[in-house]
This record gives structure tokens, C-alpha cells and sequence, in this order.
């Protein structure tokens, strides 16, 4: 067990719109008063500078859901680690399963980005799962574990940097959560992989993501590895995201 604060960071997606994110942002940060855990939401780029102003002195940290591997030059439609510190960006997803399935992000492009990010001083929150042919393969754990390598080494930079978030593919979107079991059984061994890589592994927040809703996440956060919630449809509710991040003390 480790006592380190949870985090939730809500990822929006391809969701959202100024009226619809001001409703949203105001409703969250009025009901953030007592936040035990740490509390992020990743926006699609457009919106950073609107998020960045609405979320100025709440405990709201932004994120975004992707940043190039590229330093800067031309790469028509990519967003730069330093673009995104430009608006206060602490946090990026890198990694997440669209961005694998959809845009054929491999292994090596995850390593980059995760890397080009701790540079501009962002933590990466590198996504990683199997998918529902994988599991029922029985490869998930030799898929993780392949996944999680790939950021284990990243130089000059030490994996205690960075957030780790489990999210079987077949859970995403799905409404079919893994069960409080299985999100444990698979965090353990990632756990196990961190801390055969690093002393400070314990302080690595690992995080469940793929249908966390208000009525689940208690039981998924009470798992002696899970550190916190990547959450996607319920975080564009403010009372469900807010009941998500109750549960996390
Ligand atoms: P979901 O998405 O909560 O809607 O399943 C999670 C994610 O893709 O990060």
C-alpha cells in the first residue's frame, strides 16, 4: 500500500464547445471545494486557452490528450510539448488507444512523445491495454508489460515522472468495466515490472481507465494498486465526475 494522493483526470475527447465547457468547468470547480485526490481534465487543443483562464486558481490542473514527438518544424496539425506550456499545461496523455488504433501510434512513437513531454516539464500519462482479442488470447499481461517497457527507459528521466494508466481497450467506451479484480490483477503486475525498474516505484500513480462511472469507481479505487481514474464519458457530467472524484481519498 502507499499513501500517495489519487488522481482523476477527466479526457474529454473529441467533446465539447465554449458554452458547453464553461457549464461544465464552472459546476466542477464550485462542487471541488475539499478534493482529496488531484484533479486534472484533458481538452481538445482549441479549448486549452479557455480552460486555462476558467480553471486559473482551482485546483484544476490542465491537460492535454496528446503532444507531438516532434520538437517543432514542420508537422502540419501537431502540437508541441512547448505549445502546450504556453497555457499551463502540466499534464498530457500520450499513448491512449485512439490514438494507437486510429492514428498508429507504435510503441516507439509512445517513448517519444512520453519524452519530448518531460522535457517542456509536462507529465505524461502514458495509456496502455489490451484489447478484447488480446485478453481472451490471454496476452494481456505480455501486452502491458510490452507496452509499459517501452516508457520504462526514458532518458535522462526517471519513470517515477510519469503516470501510468491501465485501460483495457474492450472497457473503453463500452460501459463494460473490468471488474474490480481484474483492473488489480493487471495493476499488480504492472506494479511489479515498475518496481523491478525503479526504487521509486511506489510512487508511481497508476490509474484505471475504461467505463469508470459514479456507481463503480469507489470499489476500483479502494484496489491496494490503483492510484486514480482516467475518465472519459463520465467526466463530461459534472456530478458524476464529481462523484467519481469523492471516491477517491
Ligand atoms: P470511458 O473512456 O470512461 O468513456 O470508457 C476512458 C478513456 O478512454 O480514457
Amino acid at each position: 500500500m502507499n499513501s500517495k494522493k489519487k488522481l482523476i483526470a477527466g479526457n474529454w475527447k473529441m467533446n465539447g464547445g465554449l458554452a458547453a465547457n464553461e457549464a461544465l468547468l464552472k459546476a466542477l470547480v464550485a462542487g471541488l471545494e475539499n478534493a482529496a485526490c488531484d484533479v486534472v481534465v484533458a481538452v481538445p487543443a482549441p479549448y486549452l486557452a479557455q480552460v486555462q483562464a476558467l480553471t486559473a486558481g482551482s485546483v484544476v490542473a490542465l491537460a492535454a490528450q496528446d503532444v507531438s514527438q516532434h520538437e517543432a518544424g514542420a508537422y502540419t496539425g501537431e502540437t508541441s510539448a512547448a505549445m502546450l506550456k504556453d497555457f499551463g499545461v502540466r499534464f498530457a496523455l500520450v499513448g491512449h488507444s485512439e490514438r494507437r488504433q486510429y492514428h498508429g501510434e507504435t510503441d516507439a512513437v509512445v517513448a517519444e512523445k512520453a519524452q519530448r513531454a518531460l522535457a517542456a516539464g509536462i507529465t505524461p500519462i502514458v495509456c496502455i491495454g489490451e484489447t478484447l482479442q488480446e485478453r481472451d488470447a490471454g496476452q494481456t499481461e505480455a501486452v502491458v508489460k510490452r507496452q509499459l517497457a517501452a516508457v520504462i527507459h526514458l532518458n535522462g528521466h526517471c519513470i517515477s515522472e510519469v503516470v501510468v494508466a491501465y485501460e483495457p481497450v474492450w472497457a473503453i467506451g463500452t460501459g463494460r468495466t473490468a471488474s474490480p479484480e481484474q483492473a488489480q490483477a493487471v495493476h499488480a503486475v504492472l506494479r511489479a515490472q515498475l518496481s523491478a525498474a525503479s526504487e521509486k516505484a511506489d510512487r508511481i500513480r497508476l490509474l484505471y481507465g475504461g467505463s469508470m462511472n459514479a456507481s463503480n469507481a469507489a470499489q476500483l479505487l479502494a484496489q491496494p494498486d490503483i492510484d486514480g481514474g482516467l475518465v472519459g464519458g463520465a467526466s463530461l457530467k459534472a456530478p458524476d465526475f464529481l462523484q467519481i472524484i469523492a471516491a477517491a481519498r
